[in-house]
């Protein structure tokens, strides 16, 4: 296995380069380093043989009622290789243990026919998701 799973998020600079190397939209690094230790669960991918972080994927919310899962991204060179499946699956294992059957956990989804395979569904027609950038 070249890659190796951590279960920690990655440095404030490495999720900024992450989401500008994806693409994404733009985080500063200080608004990262507040974001980052308010994590409920995130997991970073580190190439074994650079010592890179190459992904990462987290969840926020009140640890109850919601749970959001944001900043899912492989860099686009280690992309369509399984690794956002992996880290995927670690996600939806630590919310299987922790959170409550009545919880809510929600996504903003940027691409189609990944999500879905977890049972993710869009929240359109019952409701729409909405968005405010400040
Ligand atoms: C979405 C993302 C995390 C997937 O990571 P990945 O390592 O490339 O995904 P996997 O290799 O595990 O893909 C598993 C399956 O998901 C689907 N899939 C993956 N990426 C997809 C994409 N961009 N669009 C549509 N389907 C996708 C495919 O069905 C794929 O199966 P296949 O390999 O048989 O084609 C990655 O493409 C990414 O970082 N994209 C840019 C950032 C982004 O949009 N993140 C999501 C924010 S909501």
């Amino acid at each position: 296995m070249d890659y190796e799973l951590r279960e920690s998020v990655p440095t404030p600079e490495s999720f900024v380069a992450l989401r500008e190397a994806a693409e994404m939209g733009t985080r500063s690094v200080e608004a990262a380093t507040q974001a980052l230790p308010n994590t409920l669960y995130g997991v970073s991918l580190l190439e074994k043989k650079s010592g890179e972080t190459v992904g990462m994927a987290r969840v926020v919310g009140d640890g109850g009622c919601y749970f959001q899962i944001c900043d899912v991204v492989v860099d686009p060179a280690h992309q369509g290789g399984g690794l956002g499946s992996w880290m995927m699956d670690a996600v939806m294992e630590f919310l299987t243990e922790n959170a409550p059957e009545t919880a809510y956990v929600n996504l903003i989804a940027d691409v189609d026919g990944f999500y879905e395979q977890w049972g993710f569904k869009p929240t359109a027609p019952e409701s729409q998701a909405m968005y405010l950038l400040m």
